[in-house]
């Protein structure tokens, strides 16, 4: 046969496996598995309390009654199970004020990774171009180009606060800008981005009559009582955005692989119409998992708590390395942290695999602006001690490497 690799489309031609592909650094992948197999800790993947246990217990009760009653054998509806989807829509509610209908507003997906493609599915096609902030979830700057559009990097500045300048968007929107993607809170520098920040956002794609996919995959755990806001609530902001969730970050059930979009029924009907096509429907089992896990609102209160508790710890340790600058994260479960002073961040991602023994993300996965950072997931393990000594490790490689004496 002729080389199967040509009869691809052009996207697909030029992927090389990425993240899978490397083998030493590997985010997620053959590679991480072979380092997990050695005893390397794994602080790359945003995954809570990996790779301990915790399912709530009240959460595995109403799974193992379900699967005794063995209905969970069966497909649960393209679109996510009812249930699921009418306590999204209670959920949706509760935060944001959003009276969401549970048959016209809201799609279960497989995960939210699935969810942030399908999410742009409808909208883009060749020529168009998409304004991703930089730095922010690979997949933002990856999914735009498997449908075939262009992706234009904005940059996030970190004197800034990495907030929106509305001045870099300005700059680059033509006539072929048709989305803007945004990570908020965001993925990796846990911003959180304001009101006012968003509403100048806002008033920029309503200017440009753009579409927003808004990523709030981290939206569950925010600190020092900043206020979330989600732009879909904003003036004139309901018809054109299209926001992609989870319960992987915030319940802490990435294994679960539930996400969820909601947007208003103009959109969702396009969504609903081929679901069955592109999502299948999410597994029947965590379908009703999901349900209990977020019925349980005291539960995400201790987890807020614990992953405040991580925040502190890791900026306590953190904050002391010469050379290493980083803010308090605002949010959620990761902290990320400019070593530009000592070197690349894939440099300083391969040394703390070889000094630390722990596997932490180079910077540069993120965008261009993302170079010469790490980020590092500090909400891993369930036990403070050890997350603690191994921030302690990393700690100690650093300050060595910013002295000198790792020659
Ligand atoms: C910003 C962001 N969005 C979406 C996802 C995907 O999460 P899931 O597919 O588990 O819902 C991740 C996972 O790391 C993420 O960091």
């Amino acid at each position: 046969m002729s080389d199967i690799t040509a009869k691809m489309n052009s996207v697909f031609r030029s992927l090389d496996g990425g993240l899978f592909s490397t083998v030493t650094k590997a985010d997620v992948g053959e590679g991480a598995g072979n380092l997990i197999e050695k005893g390397v800790d794994i602080l790359a993947w945003a995954d809570p309390f990996f790779p301990d246990p915790s399912i709530p217990e009240s959460v595995k009760k109403v799974m193992i009654e379900a699967i005794e009653e063995g209905f969970p054998s069966h497909y649960s509806m393209p679109i996510g199970a009812k249930p699921l989807r009418e306590a999204i829509a209670e959920r949706v509610l509760a935060r944001t004020g959003l009276d969401l209908d549970p048959s016209r507003n809201v799609i279960v997906t497989p995960g939210s990774d699935s969810g942030l493609l399908y999410a742009m599915m409808p909208f883009l096609e060749a020529g168009d171009e998409v304004m991703v902030i930089d730095p922010s979830y690979p997949n933002n700057f990856l999914d735009p180009q498997i449908l075939n559009a262009s992706v234009v990097a904005v940059p996030l500045d970190r004197e800034n606060n990495y907030a929106f300048d509305i001045a870099e968007f300005e700059k680059r929107v033509t006539d072929r800008t048709k989305m803007v993607v945004i990570t908020h809170p965001n993925n990796p520098t846990t911003t959180v981005f304001r009101r006012e920040n968003l509403e100048e956002l806002s008033r920029f794609i309503i200017a440009h009559d753009l579409i927003l996919v808004c990523d709030q995959a981290f939206e569950d755990h925010i600190f020092d009582d900043i206020e979330f806001v989600s732009p879909c609530t904003l003036k004139g902001m309901w018809e054109r955005t299209v926001t992609v969730c989870s319960i992987s970050k915030g319940l802490g059930l990435s294994g679960f692989r539930i996400g969820y979009i909601y947007a208003h029924e103009k959109i969702m009907d396009k969504y609903y119409a081929a679901a069955v096509n592109v999502l299948g429907a999410a597994a029947t089992i965590t379908s009703i998992g999901a349900v209990a896990a977020i019925k349980e609102t005291e539960y995400l209160d201790y987890l807020t708590g614990c992953h405040k508790k991580r925040r502190n710890l890791a900026y306590s340790v953190f904050s002391k390395i010469p050379k290493v600058k980083l803010r308090p994260s605002e949010s959620g479960i990761l902290t990320w942290l400019d070593v530009s002073e000592l070197g690349t961040g894939d440099e300083i991602a391969s040394y703390l695999l070889k000094e630390a023994n722990v596997l932490v993300n180079d910077g540069s996965i993120y965008g261009e602006m993302g170079k010469g950072h790490i980020r590092i997931v500090t909400s891993v393990f369930k036990d403070d001690t050890k997350a603690q000594k191994v921030f302690t490790s990393i700690a100690e490689a650093l300050r060595k490497k910013a002295s000198g004496d790792d020659m």
